[in-house]
């Protein structure tokens, strides 16, 4: 395919800062951060490298402490020596004034470490006094964020015993809680787990993670539908053919293979990342930015969706997944699915919504396609053996971050052939060369300043389970049709594309055509 580079504005200053960009707001409020958890991997590779950059780039105030609490015995200063690891191997910050090290001895002394057990009302009485001696100290102002980063068995204990300890508000400042995915296994321990919660914190505190939401690209669905005139008109079933929203891994199950065997695509992508993704893609615009609006819309797209009777769905597997040290030798868990969605509302009925995910496949890579209904009459010749092509809209969130659009435009020369070329958007290209912040920095500086707008809400969890649980339960039954095996390194099942030929919708080349336009490759 050729390719055309949409310019930006050169009269537009395009800020080159070197860290971090402008996409995160200033506003400073001195917390104490208490991690649960702080012994763990997600402390390690995601948190503290997060809560490092943020520093690094006075994202978050001198004042601000991080108190780290877990079973095993540490002092502070191995626990800080373990974050640094995590810091040097995963932090997104390169700064080209000050080592790495210099840089973290600025800030390692404001990580501190708790051991106790998380059952224990002493644990609690503890963490009450440090906090006490950092608002003494650091001027923290009362103010509290908890983080769950247990396993998930743990968060009702947790969440008990704050309230116990009186942990859940604070005479002077604001007490939140982040809560990590994954928030149930469906829907009933869903619900349970947010009665659990709201018998201690008010929804208003709480702040539930799905770290699609703080990605630039994602939030960038908001700003490219709704900051812009010319799309919005055609953004409905008048114009709109189908959507494609895909989320390829390469990986597999990794080391997380006891979780993943207990969980498997659904409830790890579907449930919460594929079907936020669905919610801003089809939502409505919101009147006003901020948490109570925006998710109210979210919440009515999710309300709105329908998955069509099975077996309108397949689920597949990887090969050797069963290998994988940590899952069962007969195990019937889907590493890939794919599945029609509809949307029933005035905007979007009988618009199909195709859905997948799956691990292990060719390549990395995470895309909504928007395919456009073709024109009414066509009164260009083709070439020989040529269908027309419809104009593709791929907002590709990863990992080319960028936007393509494929249009029909002259060929050169004599006649009046058409072909499909491809205006493109690349934030490394078009936004400076800055790394994008990752997800967490901005999720935990949100929660840090009390905007819960990229956090998942009660009802929008609830919801997702809703939906997710009844395709869950129709692949345990015995009639329901066998885990379709497929290779590593491959797109997937080949009844994946037999699904959408299944509604007369083109199967787009066995998933490579998404990747190559976001790949911004030539397409034979
Ligand atoms: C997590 C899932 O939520 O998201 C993982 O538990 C998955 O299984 C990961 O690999 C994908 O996230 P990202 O940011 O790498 O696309």
């Amino acid at each position: 395919m050729d390719s055309m580079t949409l310019n930006n504005d050169p009269m537009a200053a395009v800020p080159t800062a070197a860290v971090p960009t402008a996409a995160v707001p200033t506003a400073a409020v001195r917390t104490a951060i208490v991690i649960f958890g702080a012994s763990g991997d997600l402390t390690q590779r995601k948190l503290v490298p997060a809560l490092h950059s943020l520093s690094c780039g006075g994202y978050l105030p001198q004042a601000s402490r991080v108190v780290g609490v877990a079973r095993s015995p540490l002092s502070d200063q191995s626990f800080r020596d373990r974050l640094f690891e995590g810091v040097q191997a995963y932090a997104r910050l390169k700064s080209d004034s000050h080592t790495l090290c210099e840089l973290w001895s600025d800030f390692a002394d404001r990580y501190t470490y708790l051991a106790g057990d998380y059952d224990d009302p002493a644990t609690y009485r503890q963490l009450a006094d440090r906090l006490a001696q950092l608002d003494a100290a650091h001027g923290t102002q009362g103010n509290r964020l908890f983080y769950l980063a247990t396993p998930p068995v743990l968060y009702p204990t947790i969440i008990e015993q704050l309230g116990q300890a009186g942990l859940n508000h604070s005479a002077l400042g604001q007490t939140r809680i982040v809560i990590e995915k994954p928030f149930g296994h469906d829907l009933e321990s869903a619900r349970r787990l947010n009665e659990q919660v709201h018998a201690i914190f008010d929804e208003s505190q709480v702040y539930r993670m799905d770290h699609y939401l703080g990605k630039e690209t994602v939030q960038n669905i908001l700003s490219f539908r709704f900051a812009n005139a010319i799309f919005e008109p055609l953004w409905n079933r008048n114009y709109v053919d189908h959507v494609q929203i895909t989320m390829a891994e390469a990986v597999g199950v990794e080391h997380r293979a006891g979780y993943y065997d207990r969980s498997g695509v659904l409830r790890d992508m579907f449930q919460n990342h594929i079907l936020q993704l669905l919610a801003l893609t089809a939502m409505e615009p919101p009147s006003i930015f901020d948490a109570k609006t925006l998710r109210d819309e979210k919440v009515k797209v999710l309300q709105a969706v329908r998955v069509p009777p099975m077996p309108d769905c397949v689920h597949g597997q990887y090969r050797g997944y069963r290998d994988a040290p940590g899952v069962a030798p007969d195990s019937q868990t889907p590493t890939y699915a794919a599945l029609l969605a509809f949307v029933d509302n005035w905007r979007w009925r009988d618009i199909p919504f195709y859905l997948r995910s799956g691990k292990q496949l060719a390549t990395k890579a995470t895309e909504i396609s928007i395919q456009f209904k073709g024109v009414p009459h066509l009164m260009f010749p083709l070439a020989p053996g040529r269908e027309m092509t419809p104009n593709i809209l791929s907002l590709c969130l990863q990992p080319d971050e960028g936007i393509h659009l494929r249009f029909e435009a002259k060929e050169p020369g004599a006649g009046m052939r058409t072909r499909s070329v491809n205006m493109q958007f690349h934030y490394a290209q078009d936004l400076g060369s800055v790394a994008l912040p990752d997800a967490y920095e901005r999720l935990l500086l949100d929660a840090t300043q009390g905007d819960a707008s990229l956090f998942a809400r009660a009802d929008g969890i609830e919801c997702a389970w809703q939906l997710v649980d009844p395709i869950i339960a129709f692949w345990a039954r015995p009639d329901a049709p066998p885990l379709a095996v497929y290779e590593p390194g491959s797109w997937g099942p080949a009844e994946a594309d037999a699904l959408l030929a299944r509604r007369g919708l083109v199967p787009r080349k066995g998933l490579t055509l998404w990747h190559h336009n976001c790949g911004g490759h030539e397409e034979s």
